[in-house]
């Protein structure tokens, strides 16, 4: 078998508390992502998914452990892994195609051949017409819906031909319908890229819908709680989520998050006030819904 494209091996992360006292974030994190496998990473709020991503992108250290990409362990940030965050992060005074254009992938090899340079304007069309861009590409981001900014982003971070595209929670401040044409896009340009993905969001129907392989991480400290093989091939429409199989492995997937986060204990305060308020409505005299 191939070595994975990307690995985790023990891999951990503390952050210095209010005392100065470090605070495990991550801890011994196993995890794999073969050749053009698509893994999504769910969990509850908090739970370092996030900061693993960072991890990963070499944005940041790890305390312990090791992340390879390729083989290669990471030490900071490289055009071999591409992100895409929440929040737009395209330069505002510069059109989709020159935010394309000016992307890392040139900047960290001001060395490029002229060839290498007409090859990476020639991608950077290719994927703007794959996006949907085409009509838009002297357009500034502000003048841009919140989906095609990041369609726009995505692309740029697709244009270095990154290894390992990286995207946390990309689609978190769309509107459901925008996020399924997204979803579609995304399947759609996966199918044709070369790229490994490696995708957090805390929706579990998008985690389903778009990976090979579902990880649930649990909180405090962040661990690998379970993995959930999807079944399906690459080939999907929006109706697999209404299928029985779909929805078992989605209500699978939320069961581990609800167990192991703080949310079942806000389940039980939640519960718990409710039956005291119907107590004291009894005890008014009140009628008990
Ligand atoms: N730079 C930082 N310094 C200290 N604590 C941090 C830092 N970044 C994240 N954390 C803490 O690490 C935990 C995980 O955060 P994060 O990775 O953002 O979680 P998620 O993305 O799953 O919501 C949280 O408790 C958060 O407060
Ligand atoms: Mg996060």
């Amino acid at each position: 078998m191939n070595a994975p494209r990307v690995s985790l091996e023990r891999v951990g992360k503390d952050y210095a508390g209010h005392d100065g006292v470090p605070v495990p974030v991550l801890k011994g994190i196993d995890m794999t992502a073969s050749d053009h496998e698509f893994v999504a990473i769910v969990g509850a709020s908090g739970c370092g998914k996030s900061t693993l991503l960072r991890l990963v992108a070499g944005l940041d250290d790890v305390t312990s452990g090791t992340i390879r990409v390729a083989g290669r362990p990471v030490a900071g940030p490289g055009p071999d892994r591409g992100m895409v965050f929440q929040q737009s992060t395209l330069f505002p005074w510069l059109t989709v195609w020159q935010n394309l254009r000016f992307s890392r992938g040139l900047a960290v090899n001001a060395e490029a051949t002229s060839l290498e340079v007409s090859q990476y304007l020639a991608r950077s069309e290719a994927l703007l017409n794959m996006m949907g861009l085409a009509r838009v590409r002297e357009s500034y981001p502000n003048q841009l819906s919140g989906g095609m900014q990041q369609r726009v982003n995505i692309a740029r971070a697709l244009v270095a031909n990154p290894e390992v595209l990286l995207m946390d929670e990309p689609f978190g401040a769309l509107d459901a319908q925008t996020r399924e044409t997204m979803h579609d896009l995304v399947l759609h340009l996966f199918a044709a890229e070369k790229t490994t993905a490696l995708f957090v969001t805390h929706d579990v129907e998008e985690a389903i819908y778009l990976a090979d392989r579902v990880v649930v991480l649990a909180p405090n400290p962040g661990r690998v709680d379970s993995t959930h093989v999807v079944p399906w091939g690459r080939a999907r429409a929006q109706e697999l989520k209404l299928e029985s199989a779909f929805v078992t492995l989605k209500g699978e997937i939320l069961a581990r998050i609800r167990a192991t986060s703080a949310v079942h204990a806000d389940h039980e305060l939640l519960a718990s006030m409710a039956v005291g308020a119907r107590a004291q409505s009894v005890r008014e005299g009140g009628t008990n819904p």
